[in-house]
């Protein structure tokens, strides 16, 4: 089945109690999202790998009156998080729907925006998974989306850290792509991907900025066995997480993290 693994990791319960400590990474980067994709008041807006909603909740209300948002994920639990809080918002025009972006058929669609916030980095096949979401797009509809530059540019990922507590990846079976937050960090690698889906003038803007954050938001101990790290090395883990984020430490439990990351603006002119 295509991205059987992504499936199982980020259908875990254990990434909702984590998910708002996350986001003090990801929301530094929703500004420059929302002013490459300017949503409009009437736009119908696809959120891609929407998350836990945040996005979407703000998608709706750049879109009100008379636009429409759906959000769209893997995650069962993610999306419940993303319904309850839309649910707080008082927010209207806006559902989430639980599917593979890549294998199955996208709702409601045409839509004239496709937005993602770090949602797109997890298609075991890129190129299918751009296809459909240029084939929901109306003519002249744009993809705006953020991801992470290499991983070189990002060091507060604990991958690196923790990579001698965890099994190394399997390799690709033929056809299929490697995939991980920094799977779309080198940029001529995601032009090809985007041209090969059909996408015409594809651009990207590379970002750099940091956010200051608590430990929680880039190490959460909670979340160690959903990395794989088993029951009887979680203290070695841990202590190789504390040695991490001394790299980032500034005063007061502070840390700030330098941030990388590129948004990418695409058309879709086909009929
Ligand atoms: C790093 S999270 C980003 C979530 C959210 N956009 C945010 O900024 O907080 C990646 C999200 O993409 C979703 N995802 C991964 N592969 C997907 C796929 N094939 N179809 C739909 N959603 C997918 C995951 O379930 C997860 O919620």
């Amino acid at each position: 089945m295509a991205n059987e693994a992504e499936r199982r990791r980020w259908n875990d319960e254990r990434w909702v109690a984590a998910w708002p400590h996350r986001e003090r990474l990801t929301e530094t980067v929703t500004p420059y999202l929302l002013e490459a994709a300017r949503p409009r008041p009437g736009q119908r807006v696809l959120d891609i790998g929407c998350g836990g909603g945040a996005l979407a909740i703000a998608l709706a209300g750049a879109v009100a009156p008379g636009g429409e948002v759906v959000g769209v994920d893997l995650s069962a639990s993610l999306l419940d998080l993303a319904r309850s809080r839309a649910g707080e918002a008082g927010a209207s025009g806006l559902r989430f729907v639980q599917l593979d972006v890549q294998t199955d058929s996208l709702p409601e669609a045409p839509f004239d925006l496709a937005v993602s916030q770090f949602g797109v980095m997890f298609f075991d096949e890129p190129t299918a998974a751009f296809s459909a979401v240029r084939r929901a797009l109306a003519v002249g509809g744009r993809l705006v989306f953020a991801c992470w530059q290499g991983v070189e540019d990002n060091p507060w990922h604990v991958g690196t850290a923790l990579r001698p507590f965890v099994a190394a990846p399997p390799v690709p079976p033929p056809g299929k792509s490697p995939v991980g937050p920094f799977s779309l960090g080198d940029d001529e690698y995601v032009c090809e991907i985007l041209e090969a889906a059909g996408f015409s003038r594809v651009a990207a803007t590379a970002h750099r900025t940091s956010v200051r954050a608590p430990a929680s938001a880039v190490a959460d101990p909670s979340l160690l066995p959903v990395m794989g790290i088993a029951a009887q090395r979680e203290e070695e883990a841990l202590s190789a997480l504390d040695a991490h984020l001394d790299r980032f430490a500034v005063g007061d439990g502070a840390y700030e993290y330098p941030l990388a990351f590129r948004v990418y603006e695409a058309v879709n002119e086909r009929a």
